[in-house]
């Protein structure tokens, strides 16, 4: 079944423990921490994590879009975070880093931007639970969905298969009533979404909504 992560991006950020208990029902809460420096944008950190992962039961998938990613992912799993995303371009030593985040008791998942390919990095997914592909250029939430990246997906997709492996592979930007679908039929099965969910007049109707469309 399709898994469906609101993002707290689009949530009120003054109310943020009540923002995340209006999903509660989802699968994850996608938590984007951005330093200004990996993306031009500015958001929060391993404090507001550990405040978020005791304030819900929802567990957290955090996206960090941050540089000098070796050196902090194994902080977020100490603050609580169920899975940590670190991005390929900001990492060092992804496979060493892979392990440490699996080693600390959290799934470990490697994001791409758009313009990072999916090719080179064939022989580390075994070391993932998740693989995100990024469908905006990551930084802010209400973009467009970028069709031009359905075709990775569904390469990411073959490979998976291709290797029986059980990871995950996660959609991240514009994903909405009219994009989940074609990201769905594409091989992905979980979706972020921010404006699309917290932009509803009721964000755990939106959430329901949506992974009934991602499921047909
Ligand atoms: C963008 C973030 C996304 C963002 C998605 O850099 O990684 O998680 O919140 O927002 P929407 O769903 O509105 O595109
Ligand atoms: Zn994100």
């Amino acid at each position: 079944m399709a898994q469906i992560n609101p993002s707290i991006l689009s949530a009120d950020f003054a109310r943020l423990a009540e923002e995340a208990k209006a999903v509660e029902g989802a699968d994850w809460l996608h938590v984007d921490v951005m330093d200004n420096h990996f993306v031009p944008n500015l958001t929060l950190g391993v404090p507001i994590v550990e405040a978020l992962s005791k304030a819900t039961d929802t567990p957290l998938d955090c996206h960090l879009m941050i540089e000098d990613a070796d050196r902090w992912a194994p902080q977020y799993v100490e603050a609580g975070a169920g899975s940590v995303t670190f991005h390929v371009e900001a990492a060092a030593a992804p496979v060493r880093l892979a392990r440490e985040i699996r080693a600390k008791g959290a799934r470990a998942s490697m994001a791409l931007k758009p313009a990072t390919p999916i090719e080179p990095y064939e022989d580390l997914l075994p070391e993932l639970d998740m693989l995100l592909i990024m469908t905006v250029e990551p930084g802010f939430g209400g973009q467009a969905f970028l069709d031009i990246m359905l075709p990775k997906i569904r390469r990411t997709r073959e490979l998976i298969s291709k290797h029986g492996l059980e990871l995950w592979l996660q959609v991240d930007g514009g994903v909405s009533a009219t994009t989940i679908e074609r990201c769905a039929e594409a091989g992905a099965d979980v979706f972020v979404a921010g404006s699309a969910v917290y932009g509803a007049e009721d964000p755990a109707q939106a959430v329901r909504a949506l992974r009934v469309q991602a499921d047909t």
